[in-house]
């Protein structure tokens, strides 16, 4: 026999079936014993008549059964209205232990507010049963699945790029990896694929996208993880209405088809300068609502190229976006004044994407990175790649990257982006159910890597 998912089982009344799964609770009322048998469709309930108490008497939650039974229709008064299968529940004829389970450390049946995260995050594995888990779990996969859709039939390609890289400035510190056959040398995890989706558009890819992972060694906050998903496209040859167009339209799209209940405020996104955000809403994401349940989105654009700094002065995006000023003498001469062709999007606000037109002329990427404090050698040294590139036919470009759980954490209505992550990171950086970051390497993995562990005291 095959197995039935709880789901599937309001459709078989009459018929014998098999349930595997988890005891979700079990109720025992001296007579009659009811199960609630979980699986990753939802729950159903499974009955046990006098006769067959026994089969329950040593069964605990979460141990994990298969029950083979017959699907009956409830009592007109039995029905639950709250669960999708409430109309039927299954007669059980035999139960088999396919697994034990210890006592759980805390109740998979709530939706988790009341355990302390470090429990949870310890024991994510039993957490992740939980219902409001499972349901952003899986959104997650739809919303991720309908961007890919969305964006093939655009014309996008999706390319992965390189983990193990060099250090892009995006404004964090780098998470950094020992080379074993360079002594002393060291890769960058990537804080985003900046630099690589611009060669991609030199080397004529014109339309990309990818789900990528970014690592930035920054505080953790409530929206922000050391590790985290950007869905991230770079294209050539479009305008920067084109390209906001393009975003708006993906981003419709996806409301209408995925939360057909929610109302986007305003059609077409607004677009706010950077100036008149501050102004008028002390904030460069503004919040548009004005009922709590609305969608609103809008775009800030025209920022400042360039922020002043105690030593001098800092990109507001990052050195990539193009100047609006193209004239590198007067960029160079006067970096407070000049506006960068960027944007960001924003969602009830929160940041959930950012973006430019880049500067795909070497003599003006040069004079940002002087700006910015970098000799012509550190130019040369950290950039070369990408001025050499653009000597080879490099063609106007833009793009955007867009925080993917920041934008789950708004629709699913959840204050913690570790909500919408299968297994995010605690406040200071730990995956306490793994135990990383760890301290174990064995010595010789450390001579390998050329690499010695000086302790504090020591030093
Ligand atoms: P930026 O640094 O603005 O741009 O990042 C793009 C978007 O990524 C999200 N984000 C984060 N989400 C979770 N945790 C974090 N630590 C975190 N940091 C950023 C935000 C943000 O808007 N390469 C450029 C994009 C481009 O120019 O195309 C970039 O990474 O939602």
């Amino acid at each position: 026999m095959h197995r039935t998912l709880t789901i599937e089982s309001t459709e078989k009344v009459g018929q014998k079936i098999r349930l595997s799964g988890w005891v979700n609770t079990i109720r025992s009322h001296g007579k009659i014993a009811f199960l609630d048998l979980r699986d990753r469709a939802g729950m159903v309930q499974v009955v046990f008549p006098p006769n067959s108490l026994g089969m329950v008497e040593d069964l605990k939650s979460e141990w994990v059964v298969e029950i083979v039974g017959e699907v009956k229709k409830r009592p007109e008064n039995m029905i639950n209205d709250e669960i999708p299968t409430g109309t039927i529940e299954v007669a059980a004829e035999s139960v088999e232990v396919l697994s034990e389970s210890k006592t759980p450390p805390f109740d998979v049946d709530t939706d988790g507010k009341e355990v302390s995260e470090e429990l949870r995050m310890k024991y994510r594995y039993i957490d992740m049963r939980r219902d409001r888990i499972q349901r952003n779990l899986r959104k997650r996969h739809e919303i991720a699945h309908f961007f890919r859709n969305f964006l093939t039939d655009e014309g996008f390609v999706e390319v992965e790029t390189p983990i193990l890289t060099k250090s892009t400035p995006e404004g964090a510190r780098d998470f950094l990896v020992p080379s074993r056959k360079q002594a002393g040398h060291f890769y960058a995890l990537p804080q985003s694929p900046q630099q690589y989706k611009q060669l991609l558009m030199v080397g004529g890819i014109e339309k990309y996208f990818q789900f990528a992972r970014c690592f930035r060694d920054e505080d953790i906050r409530a929206d922000r993880q050391a590790e985290f998903t950007q869905l991230d496209m770079e294209v050539s040859f479009m305008s920067r209405d084109e390209i906001l167009e393009l975003v708006e339209k993906m981003y419709i799209s996806i409301i209408k088809n995925l939360f057909p209940e929610k109302r986007i405020k305003e059609v077409p996104f607004p677009r706010i300068p950077y100036k008149e955000a501050i102004k008028k809403y002390n904030s460069d994401r503004p919040d548009l609502r004005e009922e709590s349940d609305e969608l609103a989105f809008a775009f800030v654009v025209d920022f400042p190229m360039f922020e002043k700094v105690d030593n001098g002065w800092r990109s507001e995006h990052h050195p990539f976006t193009m100047p609006v000023e193209d004239d590198p003498e007067k960029i160079k001469k006067n970096p407070g004044d000049v506006l960068a062709h960027q944007y960001d999007l924003v969602l009830n606000g929160n940041e959930i994407g950012g973006g430019s037109i880049r500067s795909h002329r070497p003599e003006i990427l040069e004079a940002v990175f002087e700006v910015l404090g970098h000799n012509k050698k550190e130019i040369r040294e950290k950039f070369g790649h990408l001025l050499d590139a653009f000597e080879y036919g490099a063609p106007p470009h833009g793009g955007i990257a867009f925080g993917f759980e920041r934008f789950l954490m708004v629709m699913f209505g959840e204050e913690n982006i570790r909500e919408v992550m299968a297994f995010p990171k605690t406040g200071d950086g730990r995956g306490l159910m793994m135990g990383t970051p760890s301290a174990d390497l064995v010595k010789d993995q450390l001579d390998e890597l050329h690499i010695k562990i000086i302790n504090k005291n020591e030093k």
